[in-house]
């Protein structure tokens, strides 16, 4: 069997990282925490002086936490916190009956017929990216991390909100991009004290988003309130009544909904295909399995869903990254109420942490664990895995709602530029994974563009 490459990866330790280091790792990227052991155990315990976290490896613990108890776990308050500046009370952050109301009204814009009407619109972002590409002298060198950000997000833009992300995507981009980089778990979050004490940082967080609210409430004002048919999911969201009390949503109610899908709409995705890349440019044979299938079954004009449908090998290596790299690499819940989870004891108000990170790259669930191999997706061989050994999207009933959206978009986008253009990582490029709150490569990522 050939040697496979080295991927870029945090180094691993023995033993457990002295307090003061780990609370700098933590801060600076959460997945160079973890050291061996948590590739090995189904559960380990995380002390932070009084602070303790079960990070759950076992996909019967994950299943029964995300789904089968999921009514006894909340998003934990390190999560919200370090959420809500930015996005608010929308989908992501928002609990209970809030919760379920909001994804009573959000559902219709991911059903599968708003789905197949957001592939032309998927396309044609693409397409504009290759006209684009294409003026450029064949060899060019570019951040296809920035790139991929901008087409997802210019999708996001058009699909949900029929706006041009021109005018809204820079803003977007550049609160993103600062509010990873700037935003850290506060000591005292970490520690699990209580809410009312001051963190440091909230209001300047919030700042961060001040000119996206403009855009956005520029954006709302201009939308049509009544006797139209709700085309969009801004339309729709503005419509929305609750059956129940006949209320429709407050303008900050509304704001923190369009945020929070510009956010998880875009950024995940793509990372997801960043990821992809540069995976792809790691290892020749199975790129040129992409390469070939791209050849059969795409035309060189806009796919259709159903050309979309037929890139299986395409997504089994998108899936194959995204259990590499997870772009969401870590979730956490805390318990409402004592409970029991593979067989440890969890007390009221206790933390959990499901890291994708390390459950995708555990010794236990994965063979060879570190290498790049898209085979793993055949459906006969996902078959034989236990549901929760998988979790890019999480599970249960907070799932991602935008996960085919995803899955759709990314295959687009990786058929139509891989039928054009291979990619070749800049030699001697220093790829670094970090976990801020996404996974992200904290330098971007320079490649090469080589036409076919
Ligand atoms: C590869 C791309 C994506 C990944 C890896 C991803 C990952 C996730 C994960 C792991 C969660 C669950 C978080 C938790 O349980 O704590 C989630 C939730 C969510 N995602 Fe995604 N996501 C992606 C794309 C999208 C897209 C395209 C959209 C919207 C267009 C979206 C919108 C959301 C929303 C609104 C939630 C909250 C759902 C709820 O709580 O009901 N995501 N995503």
């Amino acid at each position: 069997m050939a040697q496979a490459p080295a991927l870029a990866a945090p180094p691993r330790f023995r033993g457990r990282l002295p307090v003061r280091r780990f609370m700098r790792t933590i801060r600076d990227n959460s997945v160079a925490t973890y050291g061996e052991e948590a590739f090995e155990r189904e559960v380990i315990v995380r002390k932070l002086l009084w602070a303790r976290y079960l990070v759950m490896n076992a996909p019967a613990g994950i299943e029964h936490v995300l789904l089968r108890n999921a009514d006894n776990y909340r998003k934990s308050p390190v999560a919200r916190r370090l959420l809500e500046p930015a996005l608010g009370k929308g989908l992501l952050t928002s609990e209970g009956e809030d919760w379920r109301r909001q994804r009573r009204i959000m559902a219709p814009a991911f059903d599968h017929r708003s789905l197949v009407s957001y592939v032309p619109v998927m396309a044609e972002a693409t397409q504009a990216l290759l006209a684009r590409w294409d003026r450029l002298p064949d060899g060019s060198t570019l951040d296809i991390a920035a790139e991929m950000m901008r087409l997802t997000l210019a999708i996001i833009a058009r699909a949900m909100f029929s706006t041009d992300a021109e005018e809204v995507g820079p803003a977007v981009e550049a609160a993103v991009t600062r509010y990873q980089f700037e935003v850290r778990p506060s000591i005292l979050d970490l520690l699990n004290l209580p809410e009312w004490l001051p963190r440091a940082g909230r209001r300047s967080w919030r700042s961060i988003f001040t000119e996206v609210d403009h855009l956005i409430e520029r954006m709302i004002a201009r939308e049509p309130r009544s006797g139209v048919q709700p085309s969009d999911l801004l339309s729709r969201l503005i419509a929305a009544r609750d059956s129940e009390t006949g209320r429709t949503m407050s303008a900050q109610e509304v704001r923190d909904q369009v945020v929070t899908i510009f956010m998880a709409g875009h950024e995940t995705t793509s990372l997801a295909l960043t990821w992809t890349w540069y995976l792809l440019a790691q290892h020749a044979a199975e790129e040129a399995r992409f390469h070939a299938e791209l050849e059969t079954r795409l035309s060189g004009g806009d796919p259709t869903f159903e050309d979309v449908a037929r890139l299986d090998y395409t997504r089994m290596a998108l899936q194959e990254s995204m259990r590499l790299y997870p772009p969401a690499h870590t979730m956490s819940r805390q318990a409402l109420a004592d409970d029991e989870v593979a067989g440890h004891r969890v007390r009221k108000g206790s933390l959990i942490l499901i890291v994708p990170w390390v459950v995708h790259r555990h010794r236990m669930l994965w063979d060879r664990p570190e290498v790049f191999d898209p085979e793993r997706f055949t459906p006969a061989r996902s078959a034989e895995r236990p549901r929760f050994a998988y979790i890019p999207f999480g599970g249960g009933p907070r799932i991602c709602i935008g996960a085919s959206f995803a899955m759709t978009e990314a295959a687009i986008i990786l058929g139509m530029i891989g039928r054009r253009y291979r990619l070749r990582l800049v030699p001697g490029f220093p790829v670094e994974p970090v976990g801020l709150i996404t996974l992200r490569p904290r330098r971007g990522l320079q490649m090469i563009l080589e036409r076919r």
